[in-house]
């Protein structure tokens, strides 16, 4: 793994539960943070990839990373995963609300249930594991959540109404639940990624061909990488970010502000 700029036992002690843990950008996030002293419980659908990526992350960071997996969608599953962690690994300090699906549809033809899927697994998803985490674990001993949004919603992105809209309510519910639970010492905030290399939401949005037209008008050339999302989420499970609450960091290279929202269509 590259080196750290942070103390590699600045969550020592500390247990995290990432769901989409199992891929992408949520494995990066996790490895980081057990990379700094967490152990994890990650959460996905596919309990076969969801196994072998809680095994690849031990063998990675020398740290324990358990697999829950379960549906975001449904909250018997989720509070079976909370579970796990508390009992497992005796506690739950930080959530990190990743889970996610898209596609790109017209909305001229996407239907109400397609519309539906991406808000239940996004929007619903994130409110479903966050109660579980606060009645599980946060409420009395407060804790850290981070949720992950995108940029898609600042303006009108085409083909995006289903995943812009859901997004547009995790921003929501990060402030709602920052300005509520600030007081039980749990701080919730988001990170706005744009375009991340090397990742499923990426080779479903920006294909081959249109990646390069895209890095073009990407003020800094070039898509982020996972670990640059990953360092965004360590500083703000960090002391260094005490007073930040109900904030969503965009990490994105000046993308969006160059391109105006969307992905430069
Ligand atoms: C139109 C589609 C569709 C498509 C599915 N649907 N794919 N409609 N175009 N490509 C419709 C189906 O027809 C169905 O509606 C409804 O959505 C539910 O489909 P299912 O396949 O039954 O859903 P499910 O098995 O629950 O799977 C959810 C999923 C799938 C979102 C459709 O793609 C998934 O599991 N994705 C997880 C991984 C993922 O998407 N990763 C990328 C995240 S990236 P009907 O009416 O037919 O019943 C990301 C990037 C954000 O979020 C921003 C980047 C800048
Ligand atoms: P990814 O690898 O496909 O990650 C999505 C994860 O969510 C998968 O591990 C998937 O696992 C899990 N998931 C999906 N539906 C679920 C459900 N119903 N219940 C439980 N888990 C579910 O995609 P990614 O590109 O790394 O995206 C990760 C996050 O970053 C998402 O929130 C995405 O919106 C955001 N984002 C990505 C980009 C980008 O450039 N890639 C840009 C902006 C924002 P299973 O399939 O096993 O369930």
């Amino acid at each position: 793994m590259a080196e750290s700029i942070f103390r590699s036992d600045i969550l020592l002690g500390k247990v995290a539960l990432v769901t989409g843990g199992g891929s992408g950008i949520c494995y990066g996030i996790t490895k980081t943070l057990m990379a700094h002293g967490a152990e994890a419980v990650i959460v996905g659908r596919k309990a076969d990839r969801l196994a072998a990526a809680a095994e690849e992350l031990t063998r990675l960071t020398g740290r324990k990373c358990l697999a829950a997996p379960a549906d975001v969608r449904d909250p018997a599953q989720v509070a079976s995963a909370v579970d796990k962690a508390v009992s497992e690994l005796g506690k739950l300090d930080i959530l990190v609300n990743g889970a996610a699906g898209n596609f790109l549809a017209p909305a001229a033809t996407l239907s109400p249930n397609g519309f539906r899927t991406v808000m239940d697994i996004d929007a619903c998803g994130t409110f479903n594991v966050s109660r579980a985490a606060f009645d599980k674990a946060m409420r009395d001993n407060g804790g850290i959540i981070i949720n992950i949004s995108a940029t898609l919603h600042y303006g009108a992105t085409p083909l995006q109404v289903h995943a812009s809209a859901a997004k547009a309510a995790v921003d929501s519910i990060t402030r709602s639940l920052a300005a509520e639970w600030a007081g039980l010492g749990i701080r919730v905030n988001g990170i706005a990624p744009g375009p991340i290399d090397d990742t499923e939401g990426m080779s479903r949005l920006a294909p081959p061909g249109f990646k390069e037209q895209l890095t073009a008008k990407i003020p800094i050339k070039r898509f982020g990488t996972i670990d640059e999302i990953a360092n965004v989420a360590l500083f703000l499970c960090s002391d260094a970010a005490s007073l930040v609450h109900g904030a969503t960091i965009v990490a994105d290279g000046a993308a969006w502000l160059a391109m105006g929202p969307g992905l430069g269509t």
